[in-house]
């Protein structure tokens, strides 16, 4: 059905603005990790992720914090602080705390601060700085890259984005909302302006998460290996045969919903698997795999799938804490693994 042209194109306006229509949508995912890996760095809004003051272990960097706000400074000149602007990171793992250098360059601190453990270790690619160094800078295109990966939208001239766009929202994956609301409102139309998803194919599912969760041109940037595909689920995914061989049905929806975090009972996973490898109870398959020869599993045909071909592995080998990720590239692994 051909789109009335709407009068200018859509604008972002943020996810607080969908709440009032889709509630449950907006209550599941602005509870999850995703709309929470970005944070302004202050003491309200990090709550129980904040670190503590004094001195960062090993460094010679001291915290703050006066009133609200932290502060970083070095132990030879502590008077010379300098404010922390924004903190990456949900605190499901380690968080990262960033300064904006004359509204152009961000410096990522060289320390990140892991809440669960109350601990610092080295940022994870940081490992050749010395203790000594603060950070490392990212001039602007990197750094706007960053906010891009962890938030809604940025202004075309700036590198950090306003408060109501922190967070992958709900336009990181709809795009730009303010046509379809406009048009709600207005009643009368038959037409929403905003695409339903759930009849998207595999890779184009896939590649709207690999925007952020790995593309092939990055794990070629990076020369990584089929074996390493670790951190890119979406590479990682693309690259297996049960994709390979889906017609273009498997794709990370089919084990993940977008809107929640992932889920801790690998039972629940495994019932994906057992759609498609239940030898021949073919009923559950995409209608597109009825028909297809999909081998069963030779050693367990019932359970512990995810442990055995998609076991949690180091996903930043350069770095020393321990940075284990579900590989998405599913296979048989050698024993020796
Ligand atoms: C004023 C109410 C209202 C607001 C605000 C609103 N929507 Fe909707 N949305 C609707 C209605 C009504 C529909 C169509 C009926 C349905 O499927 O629920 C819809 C449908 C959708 C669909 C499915 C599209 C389809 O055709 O199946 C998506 C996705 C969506 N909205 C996302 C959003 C996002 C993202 C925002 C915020 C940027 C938003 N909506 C804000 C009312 C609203
Ligand atoms: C705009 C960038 C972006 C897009 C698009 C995106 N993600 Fe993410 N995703 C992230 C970031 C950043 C995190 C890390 C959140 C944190 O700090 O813990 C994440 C984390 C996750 C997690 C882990 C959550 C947990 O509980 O630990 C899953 C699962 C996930 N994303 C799935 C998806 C899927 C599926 C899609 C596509 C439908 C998608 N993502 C699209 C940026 C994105
Ligand atoms: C291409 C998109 C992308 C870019 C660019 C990006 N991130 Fe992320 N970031 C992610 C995704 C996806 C995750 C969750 C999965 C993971 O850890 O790889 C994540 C996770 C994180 C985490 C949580 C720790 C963890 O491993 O779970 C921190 C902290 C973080 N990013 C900081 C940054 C900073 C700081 C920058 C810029 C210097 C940056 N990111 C650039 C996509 C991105
Ligand atoms: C990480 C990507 C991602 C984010 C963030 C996200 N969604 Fe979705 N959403 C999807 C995908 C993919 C689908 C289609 C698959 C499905 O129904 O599970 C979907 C389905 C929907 C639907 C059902 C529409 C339909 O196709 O029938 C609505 C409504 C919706 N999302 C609204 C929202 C709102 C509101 C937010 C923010 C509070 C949000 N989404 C955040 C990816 C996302
Ligand atoms: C959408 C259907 C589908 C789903 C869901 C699915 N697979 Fe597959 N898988 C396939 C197809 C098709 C093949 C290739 C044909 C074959 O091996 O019989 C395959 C191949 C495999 C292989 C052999 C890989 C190789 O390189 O030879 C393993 C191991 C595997 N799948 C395990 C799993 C596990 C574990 C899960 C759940 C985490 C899973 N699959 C989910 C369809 C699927
Ligand atoms: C066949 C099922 C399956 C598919 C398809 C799938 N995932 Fe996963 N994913 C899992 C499992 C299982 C886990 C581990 C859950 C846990 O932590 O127990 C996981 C974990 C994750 C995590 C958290 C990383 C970690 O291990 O800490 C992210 C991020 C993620 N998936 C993103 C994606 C993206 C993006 C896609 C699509 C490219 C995708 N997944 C497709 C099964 C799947
Ligand atoms: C204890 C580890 C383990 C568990 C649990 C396990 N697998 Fe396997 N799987 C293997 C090994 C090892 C092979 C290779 C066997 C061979 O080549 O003889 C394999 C092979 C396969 C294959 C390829 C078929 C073939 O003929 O080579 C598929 C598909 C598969 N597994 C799916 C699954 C699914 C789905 C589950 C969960 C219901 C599962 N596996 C549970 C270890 C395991």
């Amino acid at each position: 059905m051909p789109r009335a042209a709407p009068a200018a194109p859509p604008r972002f306006v943020g996810s607080a603005a969908c709440a009032e229509c889709h509630g449950s949508e907006f209550r599941a995912q602005s509870g999850s990790r995703h709309a929470k890996t970005l944070w302004a760095m202050s003491r309200k809004s990090l709550g129980k992720a904040a670190p503590q003051a004094g001195l960062i272990p090993g460094t010679g960097f001291v915290i703050s914090s006066i009133s609200d706000r932290y502060f970083i400074a070095s132990t030879d000149q502590p008077n010379m602080s300098v404010p922390l602007d924004f903190a990456f990171g949900s605190g499901k793992t380690g968080m990262t705390y960033v300064f904006v250098v004359k509204g152009s360059m961000l410096v990522e601190l060289r320390s990140s601060y892991f809440p669960h453990e109350k601990k610092w270790y080295v940022t994870p690619g940081q490992e050749r700085l010395n203790a000594g160094d603060v950070g490392g800078p990212f001039p602007r295109p990197a750094a706007r890259a960053c906010f891009l990966c962890h938030a809604v939208t940025l202004p075309d001239d700036t590198v950090t984005p306003q408060a109501r766009f922190y967070g992958v929202g709900c336009e990181s994956c709809h795009g730009p909302g303010s046509s379809h609301i406009a048009v709600i409102r207005a009643g009368g139309s038959s037409e929403t302006l905003m695409e339903s998803m759930e009849s998207w194919s595999g890779t184009r599912v896939n590649e709207l998460c690999g925007k952020c969760h790995g593309t092939e041109a990055e794990a070629r940037e990076q020369h990584l290996s089929s074996e390493m595909t670790t951190r890119l689920q979406a590479v990682g995914l693309a690259r297996s045969q049960c994709f390979k061989q889906s017609k273009d049905t498997l794709s990370c929806i089919t084990c993940h919903d977008p809107h929640t975090n992932v889920g801790a009972n690998a039972r629940i996973y495994e019932s994906v698997c057992l759609t498609c490898h239940s030898g021949s109870t073919r009923s559950r398959r995409p209608p597109a795999l009825r028909l297809l020869t999909i081998r069963s599993c030779p050693v367990n045909q019932r359970a512990g799938c995810i442990a055995c071909h998609m076991p949690k592995r180091p996903a930043i080998t350069s770095s020393k804490i321990p940075t284990y990720m579900s590989d998405h590239l599913i296979r048989v692994f050698s024993k020796s693994r």
